[in-house]
């Protein structure tokens, strides 16, 4: 690439023509398995027939529109949301994850100006804005080894951390690709006491919501009750649409200000359709349940192939959010550009030496071995070459 500016590494593939399901297709015939939905997007299967006929039928009626005269069938879409979040208030829909952690930021900021933004240490939750802009980064290590039924109130972890209406953004697991599973008790404590201090509890389910977990969102797995829940990647299946459900005592509250907001493409008809189409695909087709059922199986696999190897450190997961931590002695760029030849695109964190796989929902189950002996033997023939450790139980494994 000459031109195009894009910071990032990149695969070596650029011949790229057409993406099916859990496929990518180059203009050479070759076939490339995504273990990574796009960038965590397409989780209903890229290019999905009848998210593309509601696109194609919007372009052909309504696309885009003043913000001053939006139609009320887009109003049942955000109710829709709501719903889906058993949350009573609002909904705004916008086009980036970022884009909407910056909305919730600017709307928790206007109710409590100088309040301390606390996040944990390697959420990520935005590329740019104020959230980027974390006053207290709490360190949970400790945390996700805990074996005490409460958290103790003289726990360093959150004393003295939570002040007077302090402002909370929780990502649930991600973690920028650690996949970390903190405990109910601790998140259920922070809730609590941002509930006391008068604070906001912001929820980021950019990658965590629309089922990934195996349920529809991240939080559901804790019993806790966000103000504000921010969605985005899976909500559009690959469209740019992100969405801010914002609780109805912040409504309140805004509606006694002068604030007013107007962006090119807030609620637009297009990212609000696709957004419909999405949750009807999920619903109709039980994919909540196929997430939690497929991630359950994956996971268990890849504990079963890959936990005696001697750089697999830890494999965590919840759904079809899943990690794997690598020793420091490979470096995962090693492993993702072998899988690359193989063609298996893997998701990776240089930072964390982390490997990831977050696939479609929609990926045939039979091919949850496959890709399992494929990384398998990858790591393996990495190992070997470098002399790590030899495996006594290798399957044979056929390229
Ligand atoms: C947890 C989390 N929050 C927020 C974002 C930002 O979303 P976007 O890249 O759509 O702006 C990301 C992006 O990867 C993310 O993983």
């Amino acid at each position: 690439m000459n031109y195009l500016f894009n910071p990032l590494p990149h695969s070596g593939i650029n011949n790229i023509i057409k993406a099916k399901n859990e496929y990518y297709y180059t203009s050479d015939n070759k076939r490339y398995i995504d273990l990574e939905s796009g960038i965590w997007c397409a989780s209903i299967g890229h290019n999905h027939n009848s998210i593309n006929k509601i696109i194609h039928d919007q372009l052909n009626s309504l696309s885009h529109i003043s913000k001053r005269v939006l139609p009320s069938d887009i109003d049942k879409i955000a109710e829709k949301l709501l719903n889906l979040a058993d949350m009573q208030g609002k909904t705004m829909f916008l086009n980036t994850g970022s884009e909407a952690i910056e909305f919730s930021m600017i709307l928790a900021k206007l109710i409590h100006k100088k309040a301390k933004v606390i996040s944990f240490e390697d959420n990520y939750v935005s590329a740019y804005g104020q959230a980027t802009q974390i006053d207290e980064k709490i360190n949970i290590a400790s945390c996700l080894k805990c074996e005490k039924e409460e958290c103790n109130k003289a726990c360093k972890v959150l004393k003295d951390k939570i002040d007077k209406n302090a402002i909370f953004i929780f990502d649930p697991f991600c973690f920028s690709r650690l996949v970390l599973l903190p405990p109910q008790k601790l998140i259920k404590r922070i809730e609590r006491e941002i509930k006391l201090n008068n604070g906001i509890l912001i929820v980021d389910e950019i990658t965590t919501g629309m089922g990934r977990t195996g349920k529809w969102f991240g939080y559901n797995h804790f019993g806790i009750k966000p103000d504000m829940i921010v969605l985005g990647k899976s909500l559009g299946n690959g469209y740019p649409v992100s969405a801010v459900l914002i609780d109805e005592f912040i409504i309140k509250k805004v509606e006694k200000t002068e604030f007013g907001y107007y962006q090119s493409h807030q609620n637009d008809p297009m990212g609000c359709k696709i957004a419909e189409g999405v949750i009807k695909e999920i619903q109709e087709n039980g994919l909540i349940d196929v997430s939690k059922e497929l991630g359950i199986s994956l996971l268990s696999k890849l504990k079963q192939e890959l936990y005696d190897m001697n750089c697999v450190e830890e494999i965590r997961g919840i759904g079809l959010l899943i990690g794997i931590q690598i020793s420091k002695n490979i470096i995962v760029e090693e492993i993702y550009h072998k899988l690359v030849k193989k063609g298996v695109i893997i998701g990776i964190s240089i930072k964390y030496n982390m490997l990831n796989i977050f696939p479609p929902y929609t990926i045939n189950p039979i091919m949850i071995p496959k890709v399992v002996e494929s990384i398998k033997t990858t790591i393996f023939e990495i190992e070997q070459g470098k002399k790590i450790s030899k495996l006594s139980n290798l399957n044979n494994y056929k390229a």
